[in-house]
């Protein structure tokens, strides 16, 4: 047994980092470290504290600030939401969430994204991001999945690194959140999370110690309690293990609202409280003069405070923020004194259209998609998420605070997570544009009356039905979800799509969802498509006509699984005080592999206009460069006479006496083959990769004996699998 902790791990990786192609002016840790020295020796001990101190509620331009200082200076840190752009922001970009870069399955795709949301919230005067969200999606109905990056630990993890990396090339710090076993709405400030210490590790921090890797600067502790005690103040969540296992250099600031205390939060590892009120707008708070008064009372070291604002002016100065930074031009509480900063452009926008099509999940193709408008003469589109929401449903952040009463088509979920729209490119626009003049398109969006539904859908060549689901944050309700309240369509989805299918034999459903539904429908013989775009922002209609169209061969996958009825998913909302994790290790595809159940769509599946092969896997575990334990290489060819990427995913069984769930994703590559075109492609296992987490010897190991690699179009679609010894 090889014995290393997770810290090394990080170590080694972050090593190698400092290799690559540094963006201007990034710095190391360390170099970031000592210009925070030179700035914060020569504070004061209440200069140091307003470094710490949110300066209020709705009190800043931005939805937080922490105090500035004049001499030695130091700027006014502007916080601002959230993992998907810039809220509270016009001239802005409204893009994909986080689920949907999840969906890509692309790296490159993932880190440009978060590049164009570091580059406008750079352009605002944003110094501090508050995104990436990895809350992992244990429960289907679960508020927030959709903020981040799905059920598959290693999947949060590669999005969690890839935004961390992008959004701090632009000079803005990113903000990993929320920190930790923060996965339900329904009762996240009075819950307690229950979960064994393996399971934590394994599941829950694991995409925390990629983001330590790739050079993260500040991490959100949230609302929920572990061990009976509240996220930020828990000594053991962010002293011993994030601050002493990952090694994490950056700084802890407090969801907002999150701090209960002044001493106890300190001394257990938080460094910043947001917004910095004990209550929202009560002009309070737990540090400023409080804290002061705790050093000067002893309750809280000096030293302590130095830490806190040398780990916050070393995260400004590692991402560069010293340097030519914008001023801060939001005016998030008074928007009608915006001034116009405009930080969108048509690259942006062009960005948005592309990986709003490149995660789009094609779920079920006879064989009509893609279609050709040679061959039609007239499309009928039917239900209201087709249309684009109207002025006081959606658009208006007046009228319609924080997308919590959308009208219209489903394009992103609600909450402090979302952006205001400079505009929605609806489903019937896309479609209607690039059908052409020669397509006679009509639509209804009454979703209650079926008759005029079926009636208008009878005689069209092809009826594209849409439905939604919607969720979202806590402190926001619609028709009592915030939380999904049951799996089902909204708006009479269900029914519409049974209607439009009796009444048109070439049906293709289309649904926007923050995540699984059920599908009572899908046997219909009329259906000849199902189409899941995921919420993809501004340029939604386009996104899906590219793919519907065949402009653009679909490749997105599912980044969670669709059961087939609710009671086979493995874990659901709980409304009792401990929140019991009892899925373990087996959270999403595990658990149905585990237990042997057979999923609707399993994670990872998702159609594509062509056909793919897989062969001649090799394995060897001769060590590769830096801490690779074994290399796996796997010949994809398109088989199909259609251009288009294909998903390879790796998936790891580890020896049986490891414990682990039968397989877990462990790699994955997007591949963009030529029709008839074959490429070689290599998957690489860390020590990290081939690591569990040991609770008797409290480290990570590599357990000895046989794994086995298979790699695949899906979890449930394994094409090669290999075997090989440690
Ligand atoms: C900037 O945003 C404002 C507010 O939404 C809008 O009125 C204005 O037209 C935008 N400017 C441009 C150039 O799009
Ligand atoms: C955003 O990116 C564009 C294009 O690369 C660049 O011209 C602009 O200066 C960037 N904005 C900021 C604020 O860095
Ligand atoms: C200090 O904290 C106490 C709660 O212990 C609170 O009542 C008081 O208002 C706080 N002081 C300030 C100046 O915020
Ligand atoms: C599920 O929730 C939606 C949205 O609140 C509601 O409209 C629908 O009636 C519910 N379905 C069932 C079967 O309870
Ligand atoms: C959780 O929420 C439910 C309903 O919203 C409520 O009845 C219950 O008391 C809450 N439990 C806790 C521990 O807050």
């Amino acid at each position: 047994m090889i014995c290393s902790s997770l810290t090394s791990i990080a170590v080694i990786a972050l090593a190698g980092l400092a290799q690559g192609a540094p963006t201007s002016n990034l710095r190391s840790w360390e170099e970031a470290y000592a210009k925070a020295e030179q700035v914060v020796d020569q504070m004061s001990l209440e200069q140091k504290v307003g470094l710490t101190t949110g300066i209020g509620w709705e009190k800043t331009l931005c939805v937080g600030n922490v105090h500035g200082t004049e001499d030695p200076y130091f700027p006014s840190l502007c916080l601002q939401d959230g993992p998907l752009g810039t809220r509270f922001a016009s001239n802005n970009t409204a893009g994909v969430s986080g689920i949907n870069a999840a969906a890509t399955f692309d790296r490159d795709l993932m880190y440009r994204r978060a590049e164009i949301i570091g580059n406008e919230s750079r352009g605002k005067g944003v110094h501090i991001q508050l995104g990436p969200s990895v809350d992992l999606i244990r429960a289907p109905h679960g508020g927030r999945g959709w903020e981040a990056f799905g059920e598959d630990p290693y999947l949060q993890g590669v999005g969690g690194y890839e935004f961390v990396k992008g959004v701090q090339s632009q000079n803005v710090i990113a903000t990993a959140k929320h920190y930790i076993l923060n996965n339900q709405e329904i009762n996240r400030t009075t819950s307690n999370s229950v979960v064994d210490e393996r399971t934590l590790r394994e599941i829950y921090v694991w995409p925390y110690a990629r983001m330590v890797e790739a050079g993260l600067g500040s991490v959100m502790c949230s609302y929920n309690l572990y061990e009976d005690i509240y996220a930020c103040e828990n000594d053991y969540l962010l002293n011993t293990v994030l601050k002493e296992e990952l090694s994490f250099k950056g700084f802890v600031m407090s969801d907002w609202g999150a701090t209960h205390s002044t001493a106890p939060s300190v001394n257990a590892g938080l460094d910043m409280t947001m917004p910095g009120d004990i209550i929202m707008g009560d002009g309070l708070s737990w540090f400023g003069p409080n804290l002061t008064k705790a050093v000067e009372d002893g309750d809280v070291s000096e030293e302590r405070v130095t830490d806190m604002a040398m780990r916050i002016a070393a995260a400004h100065f590692k991402v560069g923020q010293d340097k030519d930074f914008p001023e801060t031009s939001l005016v998030s509480f008074d928007r009608k004194s915006e001034p116009e900063v405009i930080v969108t452009s048509d690259e942006h926008i062009k960005f948005v259209r592309d990986i709003g099509a490149a995660s789009v999940v094609l779920l079920a193709n006879d064989g009509i998609l893609p279609v050709s408008s040679d061959d039609l003469q007239k499309i009928a589109i039917v239900g209201s998420d087709a249309a684009a929401p109207s002025e006081h449903g959606g658009l208006n952040e007046v009228e319609c605070t924080d997308m919590a009463c959308n009208d219209g088509t489903y394009v992103m979920g609600w909450g402090s997570g979302s952006v205001d729209f400079p505009y929605i490119i609806s489903p019937t626009e896309g479609i209607t544009n690039r059908a052409g003049d020669s397509v006679e398109v009509v639509h209804t969006y009454d979703d209650w009356d079926t008759e005029a539904a079926a009636e208008l859908a009878s005689d069209a060549d092809i009826a594209f039905v849409f439905a939604k689901t919607e969720a979202g944050e806590e402190y926001l309700m619609v028709d009592g979800n915030n939380d999904r309240k049951n799996l089902t369509l909204w708006n009479n989805g269900d029914n519409l799509i049974q209607a439009v299918a009796d009444a048109n034999e070439n049906t293709v459903v289309v649904i926007h969802s923050p995540g699984p539904i059920l599908m009572p429908w899908i046997d219909h013989e009329n259906i000849k498509a199902v189409v899941w775009p995921g919420l993809p922002g501004q340029e939604t209609g386009n996104s899906l006509a590219d793919v519907l169209f065949g402009d653009v061969n679909p490749s997105g996958r599912l980044p969670y699984t669709i059961a087939k009825k609710e009671e086979d998913y493995g874990a659901h909302i709980s409304t009792e005080y401990n929140i019991e994790y009892s899925e373990k290790l087996n959270i999403g595809y595990r658990h149905f592999d585990a237990n042997d159940i057979e999923p609707l769509f399993a994670f990872g599946y998702g159609l594509s206009y062509s056909t793919f092969d897989y062969g001649k896997l090799k394995v060897n575990t001769k060590r590769g460069k830096r801490d690779t334990l074994a290399t796996a290489t796997v010949f994809v060819r398109n088989t199909g006479d259609v251009d288009g990427a294909e998903v390879a995913q790796a998936y790891i069984s580890f020896p049986e006496s490891a414990g682990e769930p039968p397989k877990v994703l462990r790699g994955f590559e997007r591949v963009y083959l030529k029709a008839g075109q074959q490429r070689k492609v290599t998957f690489e296992f860390t020590e990290t990769d081939l690591s569990i987490y040991d609770e008797e010897s409290s480290c990570w190991v590599v357990p000895e004996g046989e794994y086995t690699v298979s790699i695949g179009a899906s979890s449930r679609d394994i094409r090669e699998s290999a075997t090989f010894d440690l």
